[in-house]
């Protein structure tokens, strides 16, 4: 089966559906930084704005898959009809299912677009794919509905066996109105922070200031014996006003937010150093040897942006089966 890569980054769908054994045959992303990555890993630079391809130009395809940036919709009173999304990518996506009309669709995006808009956005976008929603008539008024039979859940990568939360959306799609998806419920968790984390990791440390921050939050909040008590206290979002912990053995959820450096790369508290980009890829499932370029806050990013690929891994297989 022929899949594409839409916002394709550093090509996270890519790797879960070639391992799978499934074929690439288009991927677009307009950054130049991630299609160096993808071109690293997958001998192709994809450097493409998705809103000026023509659709014509996009090869027939089975599945197509897409970790959409989320974009607010203009509200022209939600209409429901192109007028409500047009200019935004979401827009893209639907005018390339609607031309190329493949069996399937995954698509990613954070969890917070469930309530975004007070969840008219959400509602939005399944109005345009849906007719049969989780399993049920989805009487759709938009006459743009693209007639899918969709499935949607949020699936956290914690759950697959990788120790990072990130609770994100996926809508999967098919034209089948036959077929009953299920979501896979997980991965068993045999591994935890501990295996991820680098034998011989680069040190970088935290400013003395930001440094600080984090154990006079804990001081103040009685919780300086966690340090002592815990392998691994992760501080994250490291404000002098506030800093946020996870002590579960979970990294927090990377983000894009990470390519800015510093603070907003979560913080070892106990072995005093961020996490490195290895580790970074780890946390998203990519194997030890997936190559990045030499931009550290470029591939920050990227790994904050990726999907975690084993997480897709699963949904595939499900849909295989
Ligand atoms: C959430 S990330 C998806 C990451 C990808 N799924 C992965 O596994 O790495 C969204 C991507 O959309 C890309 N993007 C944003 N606007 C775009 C556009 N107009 N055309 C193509 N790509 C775009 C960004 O550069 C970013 O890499």
């Amino acid at each position: 089966m022929r899949f594409i890569d839409l916002f394709s980054g550093m090509g996270g769908f890519r790797l879960a559906l070639e391992n799978e054994n499934l074929e690439c045959v288009f991927s677009a992303d307009n950054d130049k930084y991630a299609c160096e990555t993808y071109k690293l890993n997958f001998n192709e630079y994809p450097l493409i704005d998705i809103t000026n391809i023509e659709t014509k130009d996009i090869p027939d395809h089975e599945i197509l898959c897409a970790g959409f940036p989320c974009q607010p919709f203009s509200i022209g009173g939600y209409r429901k009809g192109f007028e409500d999304i047009r200019g935004t990518l979401f827009f893209e996506i639907v005018k390339i299912l609607k031309d190329k009309s493949p069996e399937i669709f995954i698509l990613e995006n954070v969890q917070g677009l469930i309530n975004h808009n007070k969840g008219k956005t959400f509602s939005t976008i399944l109005d345009f794919l849906a007719n049969r929603l989780n399993g049920l008539e989805h009487p759709s008024t938009n006459k743009h509905n693209l007639g899918y039979n969709v499935f949607w859940k949020v699936l956290n990568t914690k759950d697959f066996n990788v120790p990072q939360n990130r609770p994100r959306v996926f809508i999967i799609g098919f034209k089948d109105p036959e077929v009953n998806y299920d979501f896979p419920t997980g991965i068993e968790r045999t591994s935890g922070l501990e295996d991820i984390l680098d034998k011989d990791p680069e040190i970088k440390r935290i400013s003395d200031q930001s440094y600080g921050y984090i154990h006079a939050f804990l001081k103040e909040h009685k919780k300086n014996n966690l340090i002592s008590q815990l392998n691994y206290l992760i501080a994250y979002e490291i404000r002098k006003s506030r800093v946020a912990f996870r002590f579960d053995n979970n990294s927090p959820c990377l983000t894009t937010k990470m390519g800015t450096g510093g603070n907003n790369v979560p913080y070892l508290v106990n072995q005093n150093r961020f996490f490195t980009l290895k580790e970074g890829l780890k946390l998203q499932g990519f194997p030890e040897n997936f190559k990045l370029t030499n931009n550290y806050s470029a591939s920050l990013r990227q790994i904050g942006n990726s999907v975690s690929v084993p997480v897709v891994r699963s949904i595939v297989r499900n849909i295989l089966n």
